[in-house]
């Protein structure tokens, strides 16, 4: 779980790196990276139903947020690189799809 959140700062770093010098995001390298594991690992426990701590994180999957809402993304990020989210003990989608012991 702990590599699975270190990778996903690592992608998303770089291309917030790059929005924060130029408009143009590379929105297929979102889409390939940040998006599934934002969509698998968060977006759980951040929807419209369930908007833990009020955060709703279903909007954030369209890479154009990450121009449109820097503030939003600063905290997200700022939240999986101090390895606060997801919370510990949360499993991932490699444990969720694990054969279960018969
Ligand atoms: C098990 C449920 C759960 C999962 C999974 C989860 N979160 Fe959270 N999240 C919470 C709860 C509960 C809070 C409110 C309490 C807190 O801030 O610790 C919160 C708060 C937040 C906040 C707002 C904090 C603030 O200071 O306003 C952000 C941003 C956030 N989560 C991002 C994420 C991201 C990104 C992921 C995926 C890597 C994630 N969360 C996964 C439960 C979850």
């Amino acid at each position: 779980m702990r590599q699975l959140v270190a990778l996903l700062a690592l992608c998303i770093g770089p291309i917030f790196a790059a929005t924060a010098k130029s408009p143009a995001i590379d929105s297929a390298s979102f889409d390939a990276n940040v998006k599934p594991i934002l969509k698998n690992t968060c977006s759980g426990c951040h929807n419209p139903t369930l908007t833990s701590g009020g955060v709703n994180l279903l909007p954030y999957l369209d890479s154009a947020t990450l121009a449109d809402d820097r503030a939003s993304w600063e905290k997200i990020y700022q939240k999986i690189e101090s390895g606060e989210m997801p919370p510990r003990g949360i499993p991932g989608p490699r444990h969720r799809q694990a054969p279960q012991p018969q």
